[in-house]
């Protein structure tokens, strides 16, 4: 913990003479000011349209943006640096594939998600599956909140065309056993995607070991930009796939009736792109390579046990899930006290959690729950962050 947490808060401005302490990490995360400057630099010095502005600052800003396609290429382990398509977060990069692959489902076919998704790995595919008519399966949970793979046979279907799993629950913490469902897929020929939102953030994600086909996730959950997201996939399924969205840049050639399609990953990337923020997310991405993926892990595992000991010290609080392979995310409820008053009186302290359903609707519905509070830590939460929540907690008990 002393690595990183204090010893780093200083450089993420919003921290900088205020008293805020910042627990709402899964939903998004602060900006070190070495991912601000990379934005500001990009304004500043090297604004032009990328691939098309023949001038200076054109080509530098092409440059720039390629090389963090380079760079997110190297922190995921993919193979090219072409196996990166920049999409706007994860919602999009799941939607690219539920409209492209998805919409090549027929009647017969099932697409297998689980009971733990968070919406935007649900909805899009109840609506391929509306189009399509094909039908939408969910692996159930365990007590515990992990994937309950007792009974594949279940799920794993030869009609299964594509499996969409999150690799780490922002409602459980659960991480998912997504080496195991990868070799669950490949036996039965399914496509499988694995929703990274709250895996890359926090964890060494290297995908060709993964052995997923795609792999989803956001800029601003791993101090990144907003709007900024990508996409990997394997280059052969890639290649193969028809585009999402049709615009500049992504065709080949254009005549009055047709078109043809630019090389992968362009053939992705219809219109400009954000290519500020792609810029900021290599810049992120630099920034957490500085400390490595393993010393982010081991800090954050190590403050969320801290926060774990702590909390189920007080009276009245009920975690939801105990699984085995936690991420940083812990969700409770305080009894008598409504989740949204919870988050009303942990402001006043200068204290942001989250609240509400976690665009997690049919999770909470298993849990009987309609709102439940998440403490989620990052890279520059500390102990002391801990304590002052805690503090704050136990004040609110008594208080009721
Ligand atoms: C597991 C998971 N998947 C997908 C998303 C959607 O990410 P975004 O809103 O950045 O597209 C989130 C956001 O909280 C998430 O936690």
């Amino acid at each position: 913990m002393k690595i990183l947490g204090e010893s780093i808060k200083k450089d993420f401005p919003i921290f900088n003479d205020s008293k805020l302490i910042y627990l709402d990490n899964a939903s998004t995360t602060q900006k070190p000011k070495q991912v601000l400057d990379a934005i500001l630099s990009m304004y500043n010095e090297t604004n032009a349209n990328v691939h098309r502005a023949l001038y200076d600052i054109g080509s530098a800003a092409t440059e720039r943006f390629e090389d963090s396609r380079k760079k997110i290429a190297a922190f995921i382990n993919a193979s090219t640096e072409k196996e990166i398509i920049f999409t706007s977060g994860t919602t999009e990069s799941v939607n690219l594939i539920s409209h492209t692959l998805g919409n090549s489902l027929g009647p017969d076919d099932e697409v297998l998600v689980s009971e733990m998704e968070h919406h935007a790995n649900l909805v899009p595919w109840q609506m391929a599956c509306e189009r399509t008519g094909s039908t939408l399966k969910f692996i159930p949970l365990t007590e515990e909140g992990e994937l309950d793979l007792n009974e594949p046979e279940k799920y794993f279907t030869p009609s299964t065309k594509i499996i969409s799993i999150t690799h780490v629950s922002n409602v459980l913490g659960t991480v998912n056993p997504i080496k195991k469902i990868a070799k669950m897929a490949k036996d039965i020929g399914a496509i499988f995607i694995v929703d990274g939102a709250q895996g890359v953030p926090h964890q060494i994600v290297d995908v060709e070991n993964l052995g997923c086909d795609f792999y989803a996730f956001s800029g601003h959950k791993m101090l990144g930009p907003t709007g900024i997201g990508v996409l990997w996939g394997k280059m052969d399924i890639l290649q193969s796939m028809s585009p999402f969205m049709g615009g500049g840049e992504m065709i080949n050639s254009v005549s009055m009736q047709t078109s043809t399609w630019n090389d992968v990953p362009y053939k992705f990337e219809a219109g400009t792109p954000n290519y500020v923020q792609a810029v900021g997310l290599g810049a992120a991405v630099d920034y957490l390579s500085s400390f490595g993926m393993e010393k982010v892990k081991d800090h954050e595992n190590e403050l969320t046990q801290y926060a774990l000991d702590r909390i189920t010290q007080l009276k009245g609080i009920k975690i939801f899930g105990s699984p085995m392979h936690r991420s940083s995310v812990i969700s409770f409820n305080m009894e008598g006290i409504h989740a949204h008053d919870l988050a009303q009186f942990l402001n006043e302290d200068n204290i942001a959690i989250r609240v509400g359903h976690h665009c997690a609707q049919p999770l909470l519905t298993s849990l009987n729950q309609n709102s439940v509070a998440r403490l989620s830590v990052y890279v520059y939460n500390d102990s002391s962050d801990i304590d002052k929540f805690c503090r704050s907690l136990s004040n609110i008990r008594k208080y009721f």
